[in-house]
């Protein structure tokens, strides 16, 4: 059979009849034009949502959960886990500045008195706690502690930004066993012990603002990272859940979908267009509550940092998923022989 006569009763197949004068072939180019204009109006529809999201359109108001930087003794209290150092560190001084209460949920007590001192002293009248707690421990004593300390509190945020990486790129087969289970417990595990203390209160009340720590090695999956790549993946599946549970009672629930902070974990040291500062980073992400960023189309999900959301669009729209793996595992081999060529230098110099 022609190529016409088939393209004629393929059209004519699915209901497309050709009787206005055009011959089957022209038909179908004018088919396959409908569906590219469809196409690049989609592409182009997206990147405009994710130019207005991040450089456009407000967020939600934090007052929304409680925040009254007039009167603190009004104000609900925000918990940011992980709070002393990084990106919880800023989430705690920024939350204080916008008027939430804060409780500062980290491992060592000097730290965690050290920040309190310093958001009291950058923001007159707030209320601080801190509650020191090592959750690669799984201390079931410390739970009862942390439990005991919140649930008088009227909480309306909840940071979930406690979480732990690889000491360094590893094949998942020669991971250190410790290690595999200090990332569970820390970036799974005590993120369900504590949000099942806290979201019932919210449900509660009505009220309540959810952001979670996520990463781009959960987006992307990111060989040689595999244990924390999981744990990241978990909590967007997580996030998502809880995120349309909890609408319908008032709470915001976000995945901050994070490519690389200047941070002791990420162990970079200097800031640039792609990676922020743990202060622009946070102050960013306050102002975009609610909003996709560059995970467009992903409901509880945000990439607020300009560039990160350019790249999380990128990756999730137009590279193969199979280039992309391959790509970030030569990338986290390069990384893990850089790391051990420090450390034997480290230890040559001691
Ligand atoms: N930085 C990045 O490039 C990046 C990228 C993607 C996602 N993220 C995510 O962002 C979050 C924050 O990362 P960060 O870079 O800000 O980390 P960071 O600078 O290393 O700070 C980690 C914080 O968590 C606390 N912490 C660590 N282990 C703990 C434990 N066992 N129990 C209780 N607290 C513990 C630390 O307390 P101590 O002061 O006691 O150590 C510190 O306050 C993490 O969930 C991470 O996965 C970061």
């Amino acid at each position: 059979m022609a190529i016409e006569q088939q393209i004629d009763g393929l059209l004519r197949h699915v209901g497309l009849r050709v009787d206005h004068g055009l011959t089957p072939l022209s038909a179908a180019l004018v088919v396959l034009a409908g569906v590219g204009a469809l196409t690049a109006a989609t592409f182009v529809l997206r990147l405009t949502q994710l130019f207005a999201d991040v450089y456009v359109l407000p967020g939600q108001s934090v007052s929304k959960f409680g925040a009254n930087k007039k009167d603190f003794s009004k104000a609900t209290w925000a918990v940011v886990t992980g709070a002393t150092d990084g990106i919880g560190r800023e989430f705690a001084l920024q939350l204080a500045k916008k008027g939430f209460n804060i409780l500062l949920v980290s491992r060592s007590p000097e730290k965690l008195g050290a920040v309190a001192a310093e958001i009291e002293a950058a923001t007159p009248g707030v209320r601080t706690k801190t509650q020191a707690i090592d959750f690669a421990l799984g201390d079931e004593r410390q739970y009862e502690g942390l439990q005991h300390t919140v649930k008088d509190l009227n909480i309306g945020a909840l940071i979930n930004n406690v979480g732990k990486s690889h000491n360094m790129p590893v094949n998942f087969a020669e991971t250190a066993e410790d290690e595999m289970e200090d990332i569970i417990e820390i970036n799974v595990v005590s993120i369900l012990r504590v949000s099942r203390m806290i979201i019932p209160g919210m449900v509660a009340r009505k009220r309540g603002l959810v952001l979670n720590l996520g990463s781009f090695a959960g987006q992307v999956t990111t060989p040689m990272l595999a244990t924390y790549a999981g744990s990241k993946a978990f909590l967007s599946a997580w996030s998502q859940a809880l995120g349309e549970e909890l609408r319908r009672s008032n709470i915001t629930v976000s995945l901050l979908n994070t490519y690389f902070v200047v941070s002791n974990m990420s162990k970079v040291r200097k800031a640039s267009a792609m990676i922020p500062t743990p202060k622009q980073y946070v102050a960013q992400a306050l102002k975009s509550i609610g909003r996709n960023g560059g995970a467009v189309g992903r409901p509880y999900t945000s990439t607020p940092w300009p560039m990160h959301a350019i790249v999380d669009w990128a990756t999730s729209t137009i590279l193969p998923r199979g280039w992309l793996l391959n790509y970030t595992y030569g990338q986290q081999v390069a990384i893990r022989k850089r790391a051990i060529r420090k450390a034997e230098k480290l230890a040559k110099s001691t």
